[in-house]
């Protein structure tokens, strides 16, 4: 009766109960429902022995109801001939695990190798041996796509590194590694919308051709039309858009304009950024999360929301792909989650910049960029003032006036001079996210942006801070240094599908 109950909620929400439903007169459905019901379980009784539901792997693996006849379709991660039995391991990506498919050796074919694709239809039984709950017992097995084993990059049961996957981005998804990191992504990505909706932010898609440098670091790709000769005459006439236009560099400025109509807005999506790096951290084009909240007049407003963000986002990843970070704190950096247990038990810490190069100039430690007030802090000092700091997140706030955008808020404390920013630093990546109160008063605003000669172009800009301006604040989290962090992956390459940096667009 279990079983029966079981399938047929299963069935309701199932594309074979949709087509049931339409092969019954519509008079039945509504006029009497519950004998509806029984002709459709009576119905799909009969409809199930001749066409076997179609499962996805995860579903197959946790399945209850053994006995039911399934077809599963997916990329063959083993096979085993044997004398008597064929045994497979079929992977469709949406979950670590294999299916296990048992058949008489008579179905084994020439085709049916490691990396080919194939259809196995048969009866879901409970396993006999130890390492699966549940394995396939096949009764077809049709090979849609085969593979060339010998071409083919990976090998099988070979753990490869991921240096040797990341040179065949077009075939990296075939790997435990990779198949693991995407959907982690995209449970991560899931995870920052639900906790942005949760707390009342609104979703803005901000664009990703723009004509202004929000950081001014001039780190910009042009964007014009391709294969266009100069023209003569006007500097309009150059342009595609009439002024030079840029890839984002962030959408930190038009979310400012619509934190003008609302409380708190975010925005989740591509950013460029010209870097001749060829760093373990960054990328010419990389995901950034962005969120701006007004009606904010301290920092610690803004570093609670990044705070919550890392532990709400990282709370859901261990809760909903256990298995794929498993994967990670095994083979990529091996007991990683002890590192991720404390940065979850620990609250961040808290230091001033000032603070940060007193502790770096009493280090014994030799750093290869000497540490000094009113310098950018490396990427070497980063971690060291993580490790100092007990090895869980550390915000490092007040950096100097000149290190930071037009629009940082100045703390007018002379002769310092400071400004309201702070960078979240974390272990192994160092700058995880960067954030600031914005200057809403439009004098000193004003004076800086003629200083730098933006006033013209920021007029605009200036424009917000004149019509029902509010103190607000905001900041930006790099999406995969925030992966880099919770995983362990040391190159930031190997935790975006397609990367992209100063010498190599792939595909
Ligand atoms: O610190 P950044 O430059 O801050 C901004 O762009 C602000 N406008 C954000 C805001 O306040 N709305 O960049 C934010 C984060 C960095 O802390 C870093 O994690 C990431 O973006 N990031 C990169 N990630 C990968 N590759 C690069 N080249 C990156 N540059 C920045
Ligand atoms: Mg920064």
């Amino acid at each position: 009766m279990f079983n029966i109950t079981f399938v047929f909620t299963q069935l309701m929400f199932s594309s074979v109960y949709k087509r049931l439903v339409t092969m019954l007169p519509v008079q039945m459905c509504i006029s009497n429902a519950s004998a509806a019901s029984r002709l459709t379980l009576q119905s799909f009784r009969f409809y199930c022995q001749k066409t076997p539901m179609k499962l996805r792997i995860c579903e197959a693996v946790s399945r209850l109801d053994v006995g039911s006849k399934i077809t599963v379709q997916g990329w063959v991660r083993s096979v085993r001939l044997q004398k008597q039995n064929l045994f497979l391991h079929v992977n469709d990506g949406s979950c670590l695990q294999s299916l296990q498919v048992v058949a008489s050796a008579a179905l084994n074919q020439r085709l049916l190798t490691f990396g080919s694709a194939v259809a196995v239809s048969g009866c879901l039984v409970k396993s006999p041996s130890r390492g699966q709950e549940v394995e396939l017992q096949a009764t077809q097995i049709d090979v849609v796509g085969e593979c060339n084993t010998v071409d083919f990059p990976f090998k099988i049961k070979e753990r490869h590194d991921l240096e040797y996957i990341r040179q065949f981005p077009h075939l990296r998804c075939r790997t435990n590694t990779f198949s693991s990191l995407l959907r982690i992504r995209s449970q991560a990505t899931t995870a920052i919308h639900s906790y942005f909706e949760e707390k009342g932010f609104i979703q803005v898609h901000t664009p990703v051709v723009t004509s202004n440098d929000c950081e001014g670091a001039g780190e910009l790709f042009q964007v014009e039309l391709a294969g266009q000769e100069k023209k003569s005459g006007q500097e309009e006439d150059q342009h595609f858009f009439s002024v030079p236009a840029y890839l984002t560099v962030s959408g930190q400025l038009h979310l400012e304009c619509i934190a003008g109509a609302f409380p708190g807005v975010y925005s989740f999506g591509p950013t460029f950024r010209a870097e001749n790096s060829q760093s373990r951290r960054h990328l010419a084009e990389f995901y950034m999360v962005e969120a701006e909240i007004s009606f904010t007049q301290t920092l610690e407003s803004i570093m609670k929301v990044m705070e919550d963000l890392f532990r709400s986002t990282t709370e859901h990843l261990l809760a909903r792909c256990p298995d794929d970070v498993a994967l990670f704190h095994k083979h990529v950096k091996p007991r990683h989650n002890i590192n991720v247990d404390l940065m979850m038990k620990k609250r961040f810490n808290v230091i001033t910049y000032t603070e940060a190069i007193d502790i770096l100039n009493s280090s014994s430690q030799t750093f290869a960029f000497k540490p000094d007030w009113g310098f950018d802090l490396q990427t070497e000092h980063e971690k060291y003032l993580v490790k100092h700091c007990g090895n869980v997140p550390l915000f490092v706030t007040d950096y100097p006036y000149t290190l930071k955008p037009f629009y940082a808020r100045d703390n007018l404390d002379l002769p310092l001079h400071t400004v309201s920013a702070v960078d979240l630093l974390v272990p192994g990546v160092g700058e995880l996210c960067g954030g600031t109160l914005r200057e809403e008063r439009l004098e000193l605003l004003k004076k800086r942006l003629e200083l730098t000669g933006l006033d013209e172009t920021y007029g605009w800009y200036l424009d917000l801070r004149q019509f029902g301006s509010v103190p607000h604040g905001g900041f930006g989290m790099g999406f995969e240094r925030y992966l880099q962090c919770v995983l362990g992956v040391d190159n930031i390459k190997d935790v975006i599908p397609f990367p992209r940096y100063s010498r190599s667009c792939l595909l």
